[in-house]
């Protein structure tokens, strides 16, 4: 039997009070609906269809051709916008996984639970439900005396006994998919908030099919988000969950609640990570490496014992013993070797260093390849930017920098090459030369008085 699944994504998300389209709005940089996509394509499901309405192209950027659509013109609701997948879906045998475009953290091994549920309860209708201590907001499951159920009823048309039940619906459904489509058409508009809701159905097929309910044990996998608060407490629950994951394969999260980590980060044994560290993208962090305070990781490798701290570090990669920090910036392709120090304020650009190499203070490394046993003194800088086009700047093996170089690129610098402070290097330096590049200094024998007294006088 073929598995259909069709996520509901064409609303406003008015309430979210955002310019992006709810469904598109991230959950830890990651949009909502990629979540639900991703995990449906864990599953059993053959086919997904996407209904998207409100800022369609948004939406249809994201998922390009991993899903098929269905537009739905008009947000008339939630009834309303399943019968816009009519042109896709209907009259095709099977049964059909409805999921909300709100809902991200629902994951593939309790969807597949519930198709599977569906299948040996030999249901019609699967609705998907949870129970809330405070239920607020969600339409809420009505059962009669027996425990069956009657019906979806919307917190807004709730009567006071109503809105005390705790069990409400997670906007989830497995249908068979024929009957989907014969019954959405009978749903009726909702005279209060003048829109179909796919809720209706409920009472629609109870008394001539099988209808059942599926309730997951915990609620927060099924939390729709409504509006920022909402993702708020969404990311809570993911940064926990992933975090806990981390702990539980032996890596120290000193303050977890503080430390974010994405989903695709990979972390190895023994790594470190101190309190508001953000670790991102697909990153990689390899054994007893340690993630400082207040550092930023995303899309690099921080190889094994490698040390950052309040520091950025990213599409870079970090070599074995190094130390990038206090207050570093590793960006755009920093290939830095191993045993190096990049110290307090400095920044590496589009550059790789050798082994043992060092800049400890001050610096700016852009558009370079610097061998080993390289040293940056305090302030010293590659000058790769003519204010039009940038520039290489090579470096050898065994070069010392002294403090405020310019080395001004393009330009070489061979092996074992010594350069004074202060220089501002335009010519490229031979192996083993000590290049001076600044003016000599001019020492005034008995000058310095007149000056001081000149300023003593103003002073009177
Ligand atoms: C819905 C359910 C409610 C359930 C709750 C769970 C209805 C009427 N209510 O309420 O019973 O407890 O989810 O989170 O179904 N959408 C469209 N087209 C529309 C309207 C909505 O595609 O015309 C999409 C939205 O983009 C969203 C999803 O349907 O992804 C749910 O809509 P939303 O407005 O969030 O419904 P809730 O008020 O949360
Ligand atoms: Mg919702």
């Amino acid at each position: 039997m073929k598995k259909y699944a069709l996520i509901l994504a064409a609303g406003k998300g008015t309430r979210m009070r955002t310019e992006l389209p709810k469904c598109a709005f991230p959950i830890l940089k990651k949009p909502m609906i990629e979540y639900i996509v991703e995990n449906i394509e864990k599953t059993t499901i053959d086919e997904t269809v996407v209904i998207v309405g409100h800022k369609k192209e948004v939406l249809m950027d994201l998922l390009g051709d991993r899903v098929t659509y269905a537009v739905q013109e008009e947000q008339l609701g939630t009834g309303h916008a399943i019968l816009s997948a009519a042109s896709v879906l209907e009259n095709k045998k099977g049964i059909t996984f409805i999921l909300p475009g709100d809902m991200p953290l629902m994951e593939y091994p309790l969807m597949d639970k519930i198709l599977r549920a569906h299948a040996e309860m030999g249901n019609d209708l699967t609705i998907v439900s949870m129970k809330m201590d405070y239920p607020k907001g969600y339409g809420r499951i009505v059962r009669d005396e027996y425990g069956e159920v009657l019906g979806i009823v919307e917190e807004n048309d709730c009567n006071e006994t109503q809105k005390l039940i705790k069990e409400v619906n997670s906007s989830v459904y497995v249908v068979d998919n024929e009957l989907l489509f014969k019954y959405a058409k009978k749903i009726e508009r909702n005279i209060r908030k003048g829109e179909y809701y796919l809720t209706d159905i409920v009472a629609l097929m109870h008394q001539e099919r099988k209808v059942n309910t599926f309730i997951v044990r915990d609620p927060r996998v099924t939390m729709g988000i409504n509006d920022l608060y909402g993702v708020g407490v969404a990311e809570k629950y993911l940064r926990d969950s992933i975090n806990k994951g981390h702990m539980l394969s032996g890596v120290s999260i000193i303050n977890p609640e503080t430390v974010t980590i994405g989903h695709n980060v990979l972390i190895e044994e023994g790594v470190w990570i101190y309190p508001n560290a953000t670790i991102m993208g697909s990153s990689v962090i390899k054994h007893h490496a340690i993630i400082g305070p207040n550092s930023e990781v995303v899309d690099s490798i921080i190889e094994p014992y490698a040390e950052i701290k309040h520091s950025i570090v990213a599409n870079s990669k970090v070599g074995t013993h190094t130390t990038v920090g206090p207050f570093a910036h590793l960006r755009d392709g920093a290939m830095i070797g191993d045993y190096n120090r990049i110290g307090n304020f400095v920044e590496v650009k589009k550059s790789t260093t050798g082994t043992d190499t060092k800049a400890a203070h001050l610096s700016y490394i852009g558009d370079s390849t610097v061998g080993d046993r390289v040293n940056f003194g305090c302030g010293s800088i590659t000058v790769n930017y003519d204010g039009v086009h940038k520039h290489q700047t090579i470096v050898g093996n065994d070069v010392f920098i002294g403090c405020n170089v310019n080395l001004i690129a393009p330009i070489k610098i061979e092996d074992n090459v010594f350069i004074a402070a202060g220089s501002t290097v335009t010519e490229d330096i031979p192996k083993g030369a000590l290049a001076i590049a600044r003016n000599k200094q001019i020492n005034k024998e008995d000058y310095a008085k007149n000056l001081i007294q000149a300023k003593e006088k103003i002073k009177k």
